[in-house]
């Protein structure tokens, strides 16, 4: 990982939806939306960023691991937003303690501190939003102070709407797969926009095929311009739709 870089780090966010915008079923299940293909380019698109964010809903409810299995590369630092430290002690994505980070707030038992940290994980605490959540710009500018240069977002749905709520995402990497599901977890919440003049609209964008799902992906208009962005895995491989 590089030096510490200035100002925060560029964050992609990236998830599966299906053509109703749905992330997961009414249940919670989404694993998996996406097809195979775009797995692996999900894969690739983490080895190419420093860290993998989460919020511990995801954690609790899929317990994913967020390594780099399906594409060459190093894992990422595997960070989980976690306000009141509520991972379980063997969640998959502490099981290389010394590569993940639980960001907590001053609300959280500091027994469960000292058992997450007995167990090798760094813990930091950070302020906490009006919500009494981690205040993620905190988050983020706590990840550059430690040399994390590029964030990649993997859900869930209000991990995502804070971070485009508080307009600190810089691009945007959308799977759509061709099922439906009805009612479900949509992937994107209240944004605060009232008037379609304020919709969030993206620059360098563009729709490609990837095995049978369709990719959108784009850079925020007007977000921060301070940092740079990861290098973008090839995609001439996956262009064509079954
Ligand atoms: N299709 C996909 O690509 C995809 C990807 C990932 C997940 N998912 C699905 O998404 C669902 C989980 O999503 P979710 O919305 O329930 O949970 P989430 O976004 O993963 O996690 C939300 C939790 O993160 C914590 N958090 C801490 N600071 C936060 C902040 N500033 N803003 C938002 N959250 C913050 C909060 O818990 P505390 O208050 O306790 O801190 C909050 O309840 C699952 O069903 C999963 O399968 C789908």
């Amino acid at each position: 990982m590089a030096a510490a870089a200035p100002g925060l780090p560029w964050v992609t966010i990236k998830y599966a939806q299906t053509l109703d915008g749905r992330i997961a079923t009414r249940s919670g299940e989404s694993q998996w939306i996406s097809g195979s293909e775009s797995l692996v380019y999900a894969h690739e698109l983490r080895a190419r960023h420093d860290a993998i964010l989460v919020g511990v809903g995801t954690v609790l409810r899929d317990n994913p691991r967020l390594t780099v299995r399906l594409a060459q590369g190093r894992n990422p630092l595997r960070v989980v937003a976690d306000s009141a430290l509520r991972t379980p002690l063997d969640a998959a994505v502490l099981a290389d303690a010394a590569g993940a980070l639980v960001a907590a707030t001053a609300s959280a038992d500091p027994a469960r501190r000292t058992a997450l940290e007995a167990r090798g994980v760094r813990v930091i605490v950070l302020p906490a939003e009006e919500s009494g959540r981690v205040d993620l710009a905190a988050l983020l500018r706590a990840l550059a102070a430690r040399g994390v240069r590029s964030v990649l977002v993997e859900g869930g749905a209000e991990m995502i709407t804070s971070l485009l709520r508080r307009r600190l995402a810089h691009r945007l990497v959308v799977c759509v797969a061709p099922k439906l599901l009805g009612v479900g977890l949509e992937a994107i919440g209240d944004l605060g926009i009232a008037r379609l003049d304020e919709a969030l609209t993206f620059s360098r964008s563009r729709f490609w095929t990837c095995g049978a799902d369709a990719l959108f992906e784009g850079d925020v208009a007007n977000a921060q311009a301070s940092c740079v962005p990861p290098p973008q895995p090839a995609t001439e491989r996956v262009l064509t739709a079954e």
